[in-house]
């Protein structure tokens, strides 16, 4: 059977680069987003490159209005379901200090519209008993650090909402896969300067798809961001409270 990859902010560049790589295995690629014009020129691209079918669908995270239409679209694919969730918007934390209102969208973009779609998907990935849905959080959701602290706990709050998802469709042969990638030379990270083992979304996607063999629960992109998680996360919060990284 066809896979059918429903892709979930199909204008990221990391989702392009995703989108590229299960057209060229053939699979059929619902892109949601809010970009049409972008959704059509990438749907056009993906189906170049031999995937069964591409459809773009409307999908904004802060309205759940437009979360019908993207699984009715993927229903009709016929395929086998998965999906991918490379939604997410992280506002400086300056901008969130002066408007908190601010922090409503953050979440909605990185945890709760995610979190409602993949809730109604998930009884209909249950019931085919295999797939993948893969996740892409950060690891700026492994510690509240003074930088980013709101988009952080908007992928920490993503994060543990994966976890329970792989509890509840493992036990249907459903893989769940919560990626954490350190920065990655896109859009979302213009502007911040120099940063620490930056990567790009080919690599990540590469990634991903290892992940996925391999069915890994949790895959951090680059590697060395797990040792230096697993170190940032000891880090007593006394010291840790005084600290800028
Ligand atoms: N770049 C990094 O350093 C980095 C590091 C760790 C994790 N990540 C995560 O990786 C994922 C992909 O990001 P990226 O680096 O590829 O950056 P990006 O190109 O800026 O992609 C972010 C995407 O999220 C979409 N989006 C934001 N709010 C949305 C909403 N309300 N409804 C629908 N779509 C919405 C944007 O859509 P529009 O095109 O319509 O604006 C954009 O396509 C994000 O979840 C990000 O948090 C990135």
């Amino acid at each position: 059977m066809t896979d059918t990859w429903i892709i979930l902010g199909a204008s990221s560049t990391i989702a392009k680069a995703f989108t590229r790589s299960v057209a060229q295995q053939g699979a059929a690629v619902i892109l949601a987003g809010r970009r049409m014009d972008d959704l059509e020129a990438n749907a056009a691209d993906a189906t170049a490159r031999g995937a069964a079918q591409a459809t773009p669908v409307a999908f904004d995270a802060r309205r759940p209005e437009t979360f019908d239409g993207v699984l009715h679209a993927a229903l009709a694919s016929g395929g086998r379901l998965n999906c991918a969730v490379f939604v997410g918007s992280m506002p400086p934390q300056a901008a969130i200090d002066a408007d908190p209102a601010l922090i409503d969208g953050t979440i909605a973009d990185s945890f709760t519209g995610p979190a409602r779609l993949l809730q109604m998907l998930a009884p209909h990935l249950a019931e085919q008993g295999s797939g993948a849905v893969v996740g892409v959080g950060s690891v700026a959701g492994d510690r509240g650090r003074l930088g980013n602290y709101v988009y952080g706990a908007a992928k920490a709050g993503f994060a543990t909402y994966l976890s329970g998802l792989r509890n509840q469709l493992g036990r249907s042969g459903v893989h769940v896969l919560t990626v954490k990638p350190g920065p990655v030379d896109t859009a979302m990270i213009q502007g911040l300067g120099k940063q620490p083992f930056m990567t790009t979304a080919e690599a990540v996607v590469a990634d991903i798809h290892t992940a996925l063999r391999k069915k890994r629960n949790t895959l951090y992109t680059k590697r060395i961001w797990w040792p230096v998680m697993t170190v940032i996360k000891l880090i007593p919060e006394p010291i840790f409270k005084k600290m800028s990284i």
